[in-house]
């Protein structure tokens, strides 16, 4: 970057994003670095034991630190786990001696089950609560701190699900994803008076690994009845048409940017009056009548 001055919706903010490694906290990274921001960045870059999809790796993050500088962006990036405060903050730390401030927080990473009440277990609903409920509490609240001392302001935005308005076979996820709403309304209220921002984006189907791979494909054929699928584009036609039908407008699931273009608004001054904010990017698929 050099002595250029950064330009763009979010010029010269500084945001921190969990579970950026790939999939939609790459998106935002790149996109965000695109409107001129700085990137603190974690991904815990390794399986966890009770998720039903495999998790991102280093190569991965690697690939964002390369596209996140290809959009003209500067950025820490770090391997960590949203279940350990210690973690968080040794990366945060680090983003703060190279760019000195945090002004949005992206609380992205998340795991799942994808296990039905019957066959979950008590250590695997709590290992889901952990990453995406107490890992979102673990990302938050260092920086509001931060915020709160600095007295600028900032825009803290949980990404929740539109499992929050319609069930999926997934108590678990569904569970945090929904108490992510009621935890952003009560840290909104508390943190107005520091202009402080908190608000919610709820996405509906969006192609990442999260969904596209093997695994899921697995899940997806036995939830169908039909034989394992053939391959991956077999499974993402099977998907395509099985999701469709959920979403108002006519298509299977949204793009990562899709997201990251909702992230960027509450992300930016464009979004200064909006607070307590749930913003469904899902292609109608919360509102979907019978
Ligand atoms: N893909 C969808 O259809 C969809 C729909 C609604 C909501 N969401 C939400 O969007 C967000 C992004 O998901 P995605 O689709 O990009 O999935 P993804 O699996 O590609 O990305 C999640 C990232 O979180 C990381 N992660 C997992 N556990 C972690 C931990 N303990 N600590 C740090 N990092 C961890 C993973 O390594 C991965 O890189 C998630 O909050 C997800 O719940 C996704």
């Amino acid at each position: 970057m050099g002595s250029t001055v950064a330009t763009g919706r979010v010029a010269g903010k500084v945001a921190f994003i969990t579970g950026a490694a790939r999939g939609q906290g790459r998106s935002h990274a790149v996109k965000l670095a695109s409107e001129g921001a700085d990137i603190i960045a974690l991904d815990i870059c390794e399986d966890l034991p009770f998720a039903h999809s495999p998790h991102a790796t280093w190569a991965d993050m690697e690939e964002t630190v390369r596209l996140v500088e290809a959009a003209g962006g500067r950025i820490v990036a770090r391997k960590a786990d949203v279940r350990s405060r210690e973690q968080i903050d040794a990366v945060l730390a680090e983003g703060l001696e190279a760019f000195g401030k945090i002004d949005v927080v992206i609380a992205n990473a998340a795991a799942i089950a994808y296990k039905n009440v019957l066959d979950i277990t008590v250590e695997e609903f709590e290992a889901t609560l952990d990453v995406n409920l107490h890992g979102v509490f673990n990302t938050v609240q260092t920086p509001v701190r931060h915020m709160i001392e600095r007295n600028e302001g900032g825009s803290i935005i949980l990404i929740s699900s539109g499992v929050a308005y319609r069930a999926t076979p997934s108590p678990d996820y569904s569970a945090a994803k929904t108490a992510l709403i009621t935890f952003a309304r009560a840290l909104a209220n508390e943190l107005g008076p520091n202009r402080i921002r908190v608000n919610t984006i709820e996405p509906g189907y969006v192609l990442t690994p999260a969904l596209d791979n093997d695994k899921y494909g697995e899940r997806t054929a036995e939830l169908l009845g039909r034989e394992p699928f053939a391959s991956r584009e077999e499974h993402r036609a099977a998907m395509w048409d099985q999701f469709k039908p959920r979403n108002m407008l006519p298509v299977g699931w949204v793009e990562p940017e899709a997201i990251s273009n909702a992230v960027l608004w509450l992300a930016s001054d464009e979004s200064r009056y909006v607070t307590a904010e749930e913003l469904k990017v899902d292609a109608g698929f919360a509102d979907k009548s019978a």
